[in-house]
């Protein structure tokens, strides 16, 4: 497709032998469709199907547990057992009908694993046993995993990996960003081991390269491995963006195929100075430009930049390679279709603060501005 005003966001692109159609693909957003056993539903079928129809290159899904006790939300997927392949299978191929590329991320949500409420006897895992805030006023004290339970959460990556290759996915993305619980191992605020997995940087680096090294190991040299990388932790005492470019070499040395930095955690936008956080437009942007700057591999931007023209120009000066939109697509799936038809007046807008979309996540990923009766439905599909 061509087109005079956003020539860059319209170019396909090479992909570590896989191509993107054009420079726009959905960056991973939890909507929690999924029901409470974790198996796709045909909402999640439909709102992924229904963003790929618009036009992007590549949907990566929200992010799925690699195993139940890396389960953070109630209607998270799940990923860990061949049982759920029927349904992923359905998901795969609805997306790549398409034409995009799908990629499903995969997380262990660390700390924040488990519904905020029933916690029961499961442990809850982190690298150092370190009160945090939970949930408003609730303070919780998560357990020090031991060396077997970071080998099995490793392991884990590698098997959902495997499944999401049996399942038709073109990639996976691996999540290290936000607070979950590879972010916790790089964390020199949340890991205080004094093992081989705390304390330099070499060792809170270690899981992280461990799974990309099993996830690779699994799934063979032609699926996509990306790696969500914590930019900057924008914590005193954090994880800065030197180690996070740091960290970016040595991903590009492990063979993966492309990173999407982003910054803060969840501890980080609980503080009255970075509250605001998901409303700044380029939010994660400084430090994607830096990281861009020092690796050779696909590095896409995210972060506020549903303006089509702030999306183009940060390609045209290769600041990234793709541009990756959440919020901008789940209220107007049909954003590229409008950006490359050069229909952008008619584009449906994201705008209110705090996001909806966020408080709304346990119930599913509502939309102010979605019309009435999307809103009743619950999710915006193909009936919309
Ligand atoms: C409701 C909601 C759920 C999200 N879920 C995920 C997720 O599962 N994995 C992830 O890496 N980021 C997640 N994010 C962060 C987004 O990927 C993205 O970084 C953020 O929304 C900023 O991009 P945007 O302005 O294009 O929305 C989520 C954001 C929101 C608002």
């Amino acid at each position: 497709m061509s087109n005079e005003s956003f020539p860059h966001l319209c170019t396909s692109f090479q992909l570590a032998g896989k191509t993107l159609k054009n420079r726009v693909f959905l960056a991973p957003m939890c909507v929690c469709y999924f029901d409470e056993e974790g198996y796709v539903t045909p909402a999640v079928i439909e709102h992924y199907g229904r963003r790929a129809r618009g036009g992007v290159s590549m949907v990566i899904t929200e992010n799925l547990a690699v195993s139940r006790v890396g389960r953070q939300l109630p209607k998270q997927g799940l990923i860990y057992d061949e049982r759920f392949l029927p349904g992923l299978t359905k998901l795969a191929a609805e997306i790549k009908r398409h034409g995009a590329l799908a990629v499903i991320q995969l997380v262990h949500a660390g700390r924040y694993a488990g519904s905020h409420e029933e916690r029961g006897e499961q442990r809850r895992l982190a690298p150092s046993a370190l009160p945090f805030l939970l949930h408003r006023e609730q303070m919780i004290t998560p357990q020090e995993m031991s060396r077997g339970e970071i080998q099995e959460s490793m392991q884990a990556f590698g098997e959902a990996a495997y499944l999401a290759q049996q399942a038709g996915f073109d990639g996976v993305e691996i999540h290290g960003a936000q607070g979950f619980l590879i972010s916790e191992f790089l964390s020199p605020r949340m890991n205080l081991r004094t093992d081989e997995y705390g304390g330099s940087f070499e060792n809170r680096t270690r899981l992280a390269l461990d799974v990309v090294r099993e996830v690779k190991a699994q799934v063979g040299r032609d699926f996509l491995v990306g790696f969500h990388l914590m930019s900057d932790e924008m914590l005193p005492g954090g994880w800065r963006t030197k180690d996070a470019v740091a960290l970016a070499k040595l991903l590009e040395q492990e063979g993966v195929a492309f990173l999407i930095p982003i910054a803060a955690t969840f501890e980080t936008v609980r503080t009255p100075e970075h509250q605001d956080f998901l409303s700044r437009p380029l939010h994660n942007h400084a430090q994607c430009v830096e990281i861009k700057r020092n690796v050779h591999i696909p590095v896409f931007a995210n972060g506020r930049l549903e303006d089509p023209y702030v999306a183009e120009y940060i390609l045209a000066a290769g600041e990234a390679d793709a541009i990756g939109l959440a919020r901008p697509l789940l209220v107007d799936p049909d954003w590229v279709k409008k950006v490359l038809g050069e229909r952008v007046k008619e584009i449906r807008t994201c705008s209110c603060t705090p996001p909806l979309c966020l408080r709304t996540q346990v119930t599913g990923g509502q939309c102010a501005n979605w019309p009435e009766a999307v809103k009743a439905q619950g999710y915006l599909g193909y009936a919309d």
